[in-house]
């Protein structure tokens, strides 16, 4: 497919809703580095698994790579500037951001609705992105509502119930 089409791909992939995460990691030398991802999805309940796709031209690529663990979080309804951040800021990321170590040592961000902390189960190379198949080593569900996404805009699940 020519590049031209991308753009219209891409807006057909908007087109499912999704929620939103910050997928972390460290690198070698201990720095968090995370970005934003709504490819996000749960894949299996025994052994306990997920999944996130990661683009391989991020900045954050090759710490992943390098990395046998990462984290996700999933971000609460009043986390869209966080989404933001960790899609766009090119600065440090985590720089005036509550966050603490998992027991696998992945920064867990405060005010997540649910946090997964996860070994790296499979790395699948699927062309321009990887997907990252995690084992869940441990989670905690906060229970908050979440932050959603849909055709390049955020909402919120706070009135979610459809009757
Ligand atoms: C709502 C949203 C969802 C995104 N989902 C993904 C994703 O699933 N995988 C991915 O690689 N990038 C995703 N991105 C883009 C990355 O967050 C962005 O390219 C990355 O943070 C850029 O990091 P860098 O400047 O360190 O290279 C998403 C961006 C937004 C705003």
């Amino acid at each position: 497919m020519a590049d031209a089409s991308h753009d219209k791909l891409r807006s057909a992939f908007g087109s499912y809703v999704t929620g939103v995460t910050v997928v972390t990691a460290r690198t070698d030398t201990g720095d968090p580095v995370g970005f934003t991802a709504n490819s996000f999805n749960s894949v299996s309940l025994d052994p306990a698994l997920l999944l996130v796709c990661i683009g391989k031209g991020l900045s954050s690529y090759p710490a992943f790579c390098n990395s046998s663990h990462f984290a996700i979080n999933i971000l609460g309804s009043d986390q869209k500037a966080l989404a933001d951040r960790f899609a766009n800021y090119k600065g440090k990321r985590f720089e005036g951001i509550e966050w603490q170590e998992s027991e696998l040592g992945c920064p867990l961000i405060s005010g997540a609705s649910a946090w997964f902390d996860c070994s790296l189960f499979n790395r699948i190379d699927a062309g321009d992105h990887d997907v990252l198949v995690g084992r869940i080593h441990s989670y905690t569900d906060h229970g908050k509502n979440g932050l959603g996404y849909f055709r390049h805009e955020y909402f919120s699940t706070d009135n979610r119930i459809l009757k």
